[in-house]
């Protein structure tokens, strides 16, 4: 029922509060401020390395010294944290990269935490990047295809959160919808003593054609078969919400949606039901809709990338994980 149903209210006249900037300012309901913005960054070794990324413009493949110049340049904007993906030098059957005390990420975030101290370092915790098959599990090959096993793969993730946390990482950000890896992560965490590292769960992450530029800058796609035995249906509202809820009852500390703008009813269930922190991932196909229009001159680039974000800001997601972030720093600075 409307709230003027019964004509309580006959005299409000809402253009009244929109007269002049500073009255819309006063009465306006939710915030853009760069401390909510987070920067994902992709690293492989090299140096003075800057390799772009077709679908993605302004994203690149970076050499750890790159990531550090384009880290601090974001951080330089206002950007507060950065979300790192590795892409290895060789790939084999049970990602060995990914939890190499050694591996690309792990590196990164030795050499981050000393030269940008002050910048936040989230790392993204999968195998997908470090398999040669490119699925986020491991893969027993069967008469019927191939089967991805969750419980045998929880021992790798954990593994390799553990190894981003004792390379200094300040949060650790499993994607790889595997059922039991954030308590399995949380549990070894605790065991060699990072009880005190958050975990962002990735945890109502859609098996989403809105990925597809990512699998070129993480060269991470499947080589056969897709995500859809362990990322989610598209369709489905209140399992996202059964995904969300057994995440925080394992010990996560952050939730994540994933993609954003196509889920937004999703980030304002998830917010509403739990009231826990909650991140929205702005994916690469969003950024790249985005970058192609605005490259036709079809849309205003800035305006309509600060609308999502903001909408995603109104649906509940206190944190942006977003491609654009530090122009996006940058913008709201010369507001
Ligand atoms: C790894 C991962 C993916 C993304 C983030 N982490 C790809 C996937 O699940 O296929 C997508 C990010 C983006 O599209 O920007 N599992």
């Amino acid at each position: 029922m409307s709230l003027f149903a019964a004509g309580r209210f006959p005299a409000y006249r809402p253009r009244r509060l929109r007269q002049s900037p500073v009255l819309r300012a006063l009465v306006r309901e939710t915030q853009l401020d760069p401390a909510h913005l987070v920067l994902p960054l992709f690293v492989r070794s090299g140096r003075k390395l800057r390799r772009p990324i077709g679908a993605m413009p302004g994203v690149c493949q970076l050499s750890p010294d790159e990531l550090v110049k384009e880290a601090a340049q974001a951080a330089e904007a206002g950007v507060p944290a950065v979300l790192l993906f590795g892409i290895p030098d060789r790939k084999d059957a049970k990602a060995s990269g990914a939890y190499a005390r050694n591996g690309i990420v792990q590196q990164a975030v030795r050499l981050l935490k000393q030269e940008l101290p002050g910048l936040l370092v989230i790392t993204d915790v999968c195998l997908c990047e470090y398999m040669d098959h490119g699925h986020c599990g491991l893969v027993r090959r069967e008469a019927r295809g191939a089967r991805i096993l969750n419980d045998p793969t929880l021992k790798l993730l954990a593994r390799t959160a553990a190894s981003h946390a004792e390379a200094g990482a300040d949060v650790v950000a499993p994607s790889d919808m595997m059922d039991g890896r954030v308590r399995a992560i949380r549990q070894e965490l605790d065991r060699l003593g990072f009880s005190e590292t958050p975990i962002m769960s990735y945890a109502a992450k859609f098996a989403s054609a809105f990925y597809g530029p990512f699998r070129e800058a993480a060269e991470s796609a499947p080589r056969f078969g897709d995500r859809r035995s362990y990322q989610m249906d598209a369709a489905n509202a209140a399992e996202a919400l059964r995904e969300v809820a057994l995440d925080i009852e394992e010990g996560a500390d952050i939730v994540m949606v994933k993609p954003a703008l196509a889920y937004l009813d999703i980030i304002h269930r998830v917010k509403t039901r739990f009231g826990y922190p909650t991140a929205a991932y702005a994916v690469s196909a969003e950024h790249a809709m985005i970058k192609a229009a605005a490259a036709q001159g079809w849309i205003d680039e800035q305006a309509v990338t600060l609308e999502s974000l903001l909408a995603m800001r109104r649906a509940g997601a206190d944190i942006l994980i977003t491609y654009a972030a530090t122009d996006v720093a940058r913008w709201l600075r010369r507001k």
